[in-house]
């Protein structure tokens, strides 16, 4: 069929047989739980893989992610079905609280580790990294170290391009955007861009939380805010406890105001919304 008499297809049928593989590939590579009735989203965020790919519907689809020994349609099967959605300074209670109480905490340490864990787009980090510089002296700053991960390799390229609609500039105090953005990105009007040199304070790794994590170093923060939602409270379990081992003594676990750890078993004590801490081992 010649291009101008394709049918414009805003989304794929899923049988429900297709979304039933698609919910055990998910939640087994990804711990994401798609629950029953995201068939349509689920048509909607895969058509456009389909498409590019030339194929006809969601089950050569599949065939085709099984068969690929690379693993990379796999990825990139993942990459479509998550929920990337962040803003800078997302749930503002949390930056307030790492000015006020987490850094002059760690005011006296040679370094200071920060894990963004489901950095996605990677406005969470930068905004971390952004009241950072402004809290901290160069000296101090520089012994921060910021780890930015997500399973989405989509969302990490953005991440680490540092890319943002002009607009969303409005989200932001003026001082931040004359500091650490600039305007005309490679002749793209309405873009702005992270500053090299603040991209460059950031790591961004692809990490699938699902998976082994040891190597990451221990952090005195880990932020992993409005990932676990996509999680079962099982999944969740296991995640907070190795989030508390990857912890330091007296180092702080911030979720999403819409998650909670309530129920679960874990090391770490409550400090108030969203924000537990894993004891310090000291006494009094
Ligand atoms: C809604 S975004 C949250 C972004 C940011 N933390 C915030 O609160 O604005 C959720 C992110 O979790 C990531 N994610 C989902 N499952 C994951 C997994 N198994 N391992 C790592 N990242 C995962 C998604 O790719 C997505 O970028």
């Amino acid at each position: 069929m010649p291009p101008e008499t394709t049918p414009l297809i805003a989304s794929q049928t899923v049988q429900p047989g297709e979304f039933r593989k698609i919910q055990s590939l998910t939640y087994q590579v990804a711990g994401i739980d798609l629950r029953e009735g995201k068939e349509a989203l689920v048509g909607a965020r895969l058509n456009k893989r389909i498409r590019e790919l030339g194929l006809k519907d969601v089950s050569s689809y599949l065939n085709l992610v099984e068969a690929d020994r690379t693993g990379l349609e796999l990825i990139a099967l993942i990459d479509a079905l998550t929920t990337n959605f962040t803003s800078f300074l997302r749930e503002p209670q949390h930056f307030e609280f790492l000015r006020s109480v987490i850094l002059p905490a760690l005011a006296t340490r040679a370094s200071i580790r920060i894990w963004s864990a489901g950095c996605s787009t990677g406005e969470e980090p930068y905004s971390i990294l952004f009241h950072l510089a402004q809290a901290l002296g160069q000296a101090e700053l520089a012994a921060v170290e910021i780890l930015a991960t997500d399973i989405s390799t989509r969302a990490l390229s953005a991440a680490s391009a540092g890319v943002y609609p002009a607009s969303r500039m409005k989200e932001l105090p003026e001082a931040w955007r004359k500091r650490f953005f600039q305007r005309g990105v490679g002749g793209q009007d309405g873009m702005v861009r992270v500053r090299e040199e603040w991209r460059s304070r950031i790591r961004f790794q692809r990490l699938n939380l699902m998976e082994e994590f040891t190597n990451v170093a221990v952090a005195n923060v880990i932020f992993c805010r409005n990932v676990m939602i996509y999680f079962d409270k099982q999944t969740q379990q296991k995640l907070v406890r190795r989030f508390a081992e990857r912890l330091e003594p007296g180092g702080w676990l911030l979720i999403g105001h819409s998650e909670g750890l309530m129920g679960m078993e874990h090391e770490l004590s409550y400090v108030m919304p969203a924000v537990y801490r894993k004891p310090s081992g000291r006494k009094g």
